[in-house]
């Protein structure tokens, strides 16, 4: 039997005693409560197997100690904790601020203990007390842990699988960003609840407005029958970041009474579309699983092996690369720009907000459509607090080039992979330009950039063929003065100088140099994004390998510069057919048919590497089931990917029994032929979505069903992938 203590049976504590009873039979439960009264109703209610008078007495013996304690208690329960822990016990807690309790813990224990793994279930309800406790509380919630650097990775495991037993998902953030969160999240509508009815119950009339107070009053504060001293003790215990939050409220709030006062009726209902559109994309986030408040998700894939052929006709999600500029440019041009096609995933979110935070009004997306009220070359506004651009790098590069040419400063921020990325390549050449951009130490974000620079132009030879270079370049060259002139090793995809063109910009282009003359305006336009060819890749070559498989993918981006995917599966012999070519809105576009056939292995021609650089991932699956050796180089560039890719491929294709070898700038991979079949096995995404999805896919043909952990990166470029792949024929399961 293990051994659980939980001390503090409120609702929270003897909701977990209710959970763990429901759900496993070799668990015994300790409570500890300073009420007698509670103790013997948590013995009657046989939520606990033995209760205790004294802390010590409690977790005796305990493997695992739960403290779901008011805040306010922790300090004098934790030193009872040290004082008498033994040596094998592992503790956690459930407080809603995270920092405070590692203050608390640091103040008595002088530095963090590893087998303290502070946790935080985000569920709740406005019941309390031991009678409220609810079996399925955590089901389908989730728990966010803050454990420091040196945790114990069993102690980890441990409070892991604990709520992972109680139906919760669990994920890790760093503490200080937890807190953040959670102050907008949840403390501050809290706060706010508290604040609306006490406003109305200071009116004398209350009995009678609350007797006519209907849903809006019922479902905005509901929370306001919360515990008061639980809140007070959150409130002042995550005081900054809940002073922050109040702070960005109020000020709102000043805005929409000065509008109310004018009658500026544009201006509200801007303030409101802009409000309901992001309050659906949250549902719709949230019904795909997608849990926008962590760092890190934890979904998992798992795929067995494909019965029948991938079959039907699809459409894959707008071209990413396309939908970032049409935010950026639609916002610098005058008037308004409408889009039709937008990618919803999370990097093309990410520009949304980043423009949003600098004052442009950006209608949803809605089904794919978005309406942007540009500002005009110069309208931008400085951002209050710096941008955050998620886990997407070409938002962060192409911002740095629109950014050196405003007259305030900024700063971009991004997530634990975006960190790890280089932004030298940008600062550099920017600089030439006379941009001041400092990256951190190594190169990386976060990236400052100093406005009121005075751009001038010049001609810049870049290091790396890379697109998004190129586009900071050019971005940036709107603002300098005379002409900017940019050559790159390699022709890379040309969506900036097409959609530039595409808002009336005039921009000259002879083979790898594309030229620009700084000061003219962008004229607002429509624009039809096609589906993303790199998201297209995935299906292609899971029809490709799987045999009976007959597939349409609809409307998919042929631009010249993207089809290296094309011409690599094309010398591999795959079976595919460019129907109905179209030109649709300045960007070629056609129907894909595939079909299965046996491919074979092919050296890859260097000069198709920067037009297919993204579908490596899913190319080095293709080449595991074809027949002979397929040898990549010069594509060194998927090192500084999303992750490296190189390395990640080859770390999951070893583990999946390919033949596969990692070279600085490619692979070499021994292609298993037609009766070829992965071994099953866990992978790691390695926070990177092409990973994510490569695997999926090799998983149709397996031998033993493939794992694929940390997948939920996936909703950065293909947030319908699980559906469409689903829908295609894909055996393939999603859990938290
Ligand atoms: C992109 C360019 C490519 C690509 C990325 C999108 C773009 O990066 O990998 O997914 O939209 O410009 P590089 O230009 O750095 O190769």
């Amino acid at each position: 039997m293990r051994r659980l203590t939980v001390i503090g049976l409120g609702l929270i504590g003897a909701s977990c005693c209710a959970a763990i009873k429901k759900r496993a039979t070799d668990w015994m439960i300790s409570g500890y409560s300073r009420t007698e009264a509670t103790r013997q109703q948590a013995v009657a209610r046989g939520l606990i197997d033995h209760s205790f008078e004294s802390v010590a007495d409690a977790i005796a013996g305990a493997d695992l100690v739960l403290v779901a304690v008011p805040m306010g208690q922790f300090s004098s329960i934790f030193s009872e904790i040290f004082q008498y822990r033994e040596i094998q016990t592992v503790v956690t807690d459930a407080g809603s601020t995270k920092e405070s309790v590692i203050r608390e813990i640091v103040a008595q224990c002088e530095k963090m203990p590893e087998w303290f793994v502070p946790g935080h279930p985000i569920a709740g309800s406005e019941q309390n007390g031991v009678d409220a406790a609810d079996p399925d509380l955590y089901v389908d919630h989730q728990v966010i842990l803050t454990p420091c650097s040196r945790a114990n990775a069993d102690a980890v495991e441990l409070v892991t699988s604990f709520w992972v037993l109680q139906g919760a998902s669990v994920s890790k953030m760093d503490a200080k960003r937890h807190d953040e969160v959670l102050a907008l999240t949840s403390h501050l509508p809290h706060i706010l609840a508290f604040n609306l009815v006490h406003v109305l119950s200071d009116d004398n009339a209350h009995l009678d407005i609350f007797r006519f107070a209907a849903g809006g009053f019922r479902d905005f504060t509901r929370i306001a029958a919360s515990d008061p001293a639980m809140w007070r003790d959150i409130s002042l215990a995550n005081h900054q970041s809940i002073l922050a939050g109040i702070d960005r409220f109020v000020e709102r709030l000043e805005k929409m009474r000065e509008a109310i006062a004018d009658a500026d009726a544009e201006w509200i209902m801007s303030s409101f579309e802009r409000a309901r559109d992001a309050r659906r994309l949250f549902s719709s986030l949230a019904d795909q699983g997608v849990h926008p408040v962590t760092d890190s998700h934890p979904s998992v894939f798992t795929v067995t092996e494909a019965q029948k052929g991938i079959t039907g006709k699809i459409r894959v999600p707008g071209d990413k690369s396309i939908s970032h500029r049409s935010i950026m440019l639609g916002s610098l041009a005058d008037g308004l720009t409408t889009v039709e096609g937008f990618l919803e995933g999370e990097d093309a979110i990410a520009t949304i907000k980043a423009f949003r935070d600098m004052g442009v009004q950006i209608d949803g997306p809605n089904e794919g459509c978005v309406t942007i009220h540009g500002v005009g070359r110069d309208g931008l506004k400085a951002p209050i607090a710096p941008l955050y651009m998620g886990n997407s790098g070409t938002s962060m590069r192409l911002m740095c080039g629109i950014l050196a040419g405003q007259s305030f400063d900024s700063e971009l921020t991004g997530d634990s992979s975006l960190s790890r990325r280089p932004m030298r390549r940008i600062s550099e050449p920017l600089s030439r330009l006379g941009a001041e951009i400092e990256t951190s130490v190594g190169g990386s974000p976060p990236v400052k950039i100093k406005g009121g620079r005075t751009l001038k132009g010049c001609h810049i030879y870049t290091q790396v063929a890379s697109a998004q270079v190129k586009s900071a370049m050019l971005l940036a060259a709107l603002y300098a003065e005379g002409k900017t002139s940019i050559t790159e090793p390699a022709p890379t995809r040309d969506h900036t100088e097409r959609m530039l063109q595409g808002f009336g910009y005039e921009v000259t282009r002879d083979g790898v140099t594309a030229s620009i003359f700084g000061g003219s305006r962008l004229k607002a336009c429509h624009i039809n994004i096609p589906s993303d060819i790199s998201s297209a890749a995935f299906f292609l070559v899971a029809a490709s390998i799987v045999p009976g498989s007959d597939l349409t993918l609809s409307h998919v981006g042929i631009n010249p510069t993207r089809v290296g995917i094309l011409e690599i599966l094309n010398l591999m012999g795959a079976d595919i057919e460019i129907l109905n070519r179209r030109d649709v809105g300045g960007e070629p576009v056609a129907d894909l048919r595939v079909r299965y056939g046996p491919l074979k292995g092919i050296k890859v021609p260097e000069n198709l590497v920067p037009l297919a650089i993204d579908e490596f991932p899913i190319l080095f699956v293709a080449a595991s089931c074809a027949e002979g050796e397929t040898c990549v180089s010069g594509a060194e560039e998927l090192r500084v990917k999303e992750s490296d890719r190189i390395q990640s491929m080859v770390d999951g294709l070893s583990i999946l029994g390919a033949a596969i070898e990692g070279t600085p700038d490619g692979a070499l991979i021994h292609g298993g032929g037609i009766d070829f079949r992965f071994s099953g096995g866990t992978v790691e995404a390695c926070e990177d979505h092409r990973i994510a999805m490569a695997f999926s896919v090799a998983g149709l043909v397996c031998r033993e069903t493939i794992t694929v952990n940390d997948c939920a990166n996936v909703a950065t470029s293909f947030p319908n992938f699980v559906g469409l792949a689903r829908e295609t024929g894909f055996p393939l399961m999603v859990s938290p």
